[in-house]
This record gives C-alpha cells, structure tokens and sequence, in this order.
C-alpha cells in the first residue's frame, strides 16, 4: 500500500514520520509530480495536478473537516473524500466560541478598557435568558459547541439541514425554519460547511432577522459571511460586535476595514486547529477499515457538498 502527503500549509517530516509509524507496513512519500501510483492520499488544499497524477487513489484524506477547497477540484468519483471528523477540533471550537460568547455577554473588552484607562467601574449584570444563542450548522462542532454553552447554562438554539433532536436544544431545520431561528437568535454562531446553498447565508437579510443589538461568531468560512453587510449593520447599531475567525481573503489586505475595527475582534482562522498526532490516528484507522473493506465515518457528499 502506498500513502502520498501534500500539504502546503504544514512541515512535510513529522507528518511522513507519523503516517510511517502509525502505518509500518505502507510506502509512505510526499508528494511530487510523477511520483509512483498510491492508494491514498492526505491533503491540505492540493493542487488539480495532484489529483490528475494519481488515478489510482481510492481516498484522499482531507486535513482539516471543511472540504470545501478540495471540492473545488475535478476529482474522479471513485476516488472517496474523508474529512477530519473531530480528531481533537471539537473541543477547541468549543472553547473558542464559549469565550467569545462569554466575552461579549460579560462585557469584559469594556472592562478591560476601563481598567486600562484607571476606572474600577461596574455594569448592570446582563440577563442570560435575554441572550439566546443560535448555532448554524449542529454537526460535529456544533453539536459539541451547543453542549459547551448549556454548561454555562445559556439558552440554545440550533439550525440544520435535517432536523436533529439534541436534549435542551430548540432545533430548527431548512431554509423554512430559518427566519424563525434566526428571531430567536441574539447570539449566532456559523458552524456550517461552506457549499454553494450557505456560501453568503450570513448577509443584511439574515443578519437584519435578529434579536436586535446581536452578536455574530464565525468560526466557519469567510465565504459565509458579506463583509459590508456585516459593516452596514454594525453602523445601524442592529449587530452590536462580531468575533471572526475566517475571512473571505486571509490574511485580509492591510486596507480591509475589520483590521483595527472598534467592534469587530478578529483571529487568524485558528479557532479549531488541526491537531497532527489525532489526525494521523484517525486517518490510519480509516485506512486500515477501507483496506478490510468496511465503512468509515466522515465521508463526503459530494452532491450535498460537505
Ligand atoms: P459537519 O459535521 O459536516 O456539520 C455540518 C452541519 O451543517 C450539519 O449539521 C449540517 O446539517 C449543517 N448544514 C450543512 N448544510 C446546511 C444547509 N444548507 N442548511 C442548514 N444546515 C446545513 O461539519 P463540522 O465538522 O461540524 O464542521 C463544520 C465547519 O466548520 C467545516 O465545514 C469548516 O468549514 C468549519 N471549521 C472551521 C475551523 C476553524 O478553525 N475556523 C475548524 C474546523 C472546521 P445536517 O446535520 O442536516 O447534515
Ligand atoms: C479548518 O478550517 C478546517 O476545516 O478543519
């Protein structure tokens, strides 16, 4: 069995040497143009031409659980796309989006800038059942993330394609119980994959459906978000903040407005960061079942997109 790595985003050896050693018995190489046939492949945003050179591949192990830029290519369809599913992401997105949550509801950046500035000074504590949360997208991560702020004892709200029972959580699902999700929400949180029913779903629109004075989160894509909707409403006063993890260009240019934004807190897509040493236990495992011929978890839907 032969196992190909390409990644341009991470430091090629320690993943080799981790494959090798999960996977003794596998050739395992980096790839390059005109490398021998494989069987799989682990990938971060690979060229066309990798997928071009290499026919034979029964999987291609996406590193990361967006596909969306592996779905860009043209890829032959007996060849599986697997994602990350979890492998150490959930927990991290969890506590990523519980502080910004728990930030933004506890007013701490105006506590910090009052300490800053010398001012020992107190705010009327804010009703939590006042801020309910909605989180867009209840897979994986959002699952997990709902769980996370129950335990703060917030009210969640959760959206999805198909409908979903998740104990304490007000689940909606479909474009037909969007608008009543959406009023629900005064905190939202996009957990979605970025396909071409979601890409821009987070616009004037949707964003203008709710509760007023709210607070978005996106740890998704960039591609979800329309940037001058998002600016248009914080102008209006009908978003009060925004913590963004993605952008639609990253690093955004030096010109773009959310730099330096008095309510906008921004962070270079690492809310859920891809951990190596889970990775590669999880992509061996699923290399071993489809070797014996069974089913593996976090396969994509092409059609569906994600
Ligand atoms: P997942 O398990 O596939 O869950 C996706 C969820 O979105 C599902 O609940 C799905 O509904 C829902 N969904 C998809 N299309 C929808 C639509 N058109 N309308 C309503 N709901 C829709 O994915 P995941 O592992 O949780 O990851 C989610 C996304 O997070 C990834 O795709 C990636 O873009 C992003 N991410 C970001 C970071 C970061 O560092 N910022 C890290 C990891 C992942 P169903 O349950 O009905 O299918
Ligand atoms: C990161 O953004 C991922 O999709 O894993």
């Amino acid at each position: 069995m032969r196992i190909l790595f390409h990644s341009p985003a991470h430091k090629a050896g320690p993943w080799l040497d981790g494959l090798q050693a999960a996977l003794p018995e596998a050739e395992v190489a980096e790839w390059q143009p005109g490398v021998p046939p494989a069987d799989y492949a682990v990938v971060w945003s690979p060229l066309q031409q990798l997928v071009d050179d290499q026919p034979r591949l029964k999987a291609l192990f996406n590193m990361g659980a967006g596909v969306d830029a592996l779905l860009k290519l043209r890829l032959p369809a007996h060849t599986q796309v697997v994602r990350l599913d979890d492998a150490g992401m959930s927990v991290q997105m969890a506590e990523f989006v519980c502080q910004a949550v728990v930030r933004h509801f506890r007013e701490l950046d105006a506590y910090e800038a009052d300490m800053r500035a010398g001012r020992w000074s107190f705010r009327r504590p804010r009703l939590r059942a006042e801020w309910p949360v909605g989180i867009m997208g209840l897979g994986v991560l959002g699952a997990r993330v709902a769980r996370a702020l129950q335990g703060f004892e917030y009210t969640v709200h959760g959206w999805s394609r198909s409908p979903k029972a998740i104990d304490g959580v007000r689940c909606f699902a479909g474009r037909e119980q969007l608008q009543d999700f959406l009023a629900a929400s005064r905190i939202l949180v996009c957990l979605l994959p970025l396909t071409p029913d979601t890409r821009d779903i987070l616009n004037r629109d949707t964003l203008g459906r709710m509760m007023p004075g709210g607070y978005l989160v996106n740890v998704a894509r960039g591609g979800h978000l329309v940037e001058p909707d998002l600016l248009e409403l914080l102008d209006r006063g009908q978003l009060a903040g925004a913590t963004l993890d993605v952008l639609r260009e990253e690093p955004p240019p030096p010109e773009h407005p959310f730099w330096g934004h008095p309510r906008i807190t921004l962070t270079p897509h690492t809310s859920a960061r891809t951990l190596r040493d889970e990775s590669i236990a999880q992509i061996a495992g699923k290399i071993r079942a489809l070797e014996r011929g069974e089913p593996v978890a976090g396969v994509v839907d092409r059609e569906k997109g994600y």
